[in-house]
């Protein structure tokens, strides 16, 4: 199974998105592949902000191996999932999806059982709290979504 989780500039929202995920993947003992990119380019070749990088260390998750990348059509044909984390960034996937694809293209916020999270809100303009509430949103979300797939 490969995911692939988007948000606007790769380097708050949905690297943390890839780490948890992957992170809780080999908890569970699955073969899980994820990548993660953003619709807009402004911060291709960066690591991620160092408020995720920092968060997720605190949770024994390492993302410093990540660097941002731009989502491409060709995405849509690699992935089986990709994981839009708000509403804005499912509009710009589904504005570029090349015709017949294969991929499912949703909300992440979507697979949270009982509550309705919606979107992951941008972290990015905000202080650690901010990031300290994305990540704890991020792994709930992740955790119901993997129950989804192999539950
Ligand atoms: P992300 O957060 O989409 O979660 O990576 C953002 C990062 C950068 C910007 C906006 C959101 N920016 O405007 O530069």
């Amino acid at each position: 199974m490969k995911l692939l989780t988007v948000c606007l500039g790769n380097i708050c929202r949905s690297p943390a998105a890839q780490g948890i995920l992957e992170h809780l993947a080999q908890q569970r003992g699955v073969d899980l592949s994820v990548d993660s990119a953003g619709t807009a380019a402004y911060h291709v070749g960066k690591l991620p902000d160092a408020r995720s990088i920092r968060t997720l260390s605190n949770a024994g998750i390492d993302i410093t191996h990540q660097r941002a990348r731009q989502v491409s059509p060709e995405d849509f044909h690699r992935f089986d999932w990709i994981l839009a984390m708000d509403a804005e960034n499912l509009a710009n996937l589904q504005r570029i999806a090349p015709a017949g694809h294969e991929a499912k293209v949703v909300m992440f916020g979507r697979y949270r059982k009982g509550v309705d999270f919606g979107e992951v809100d941008d972290p990015y303009y905000g202080g650690e709290q901010g990031f300290e509430d994305m990540k704890q949103q991020l792994i709930k979300i992740s955790n119901d979504f993997l129950a989804h797939l192999y539950e």
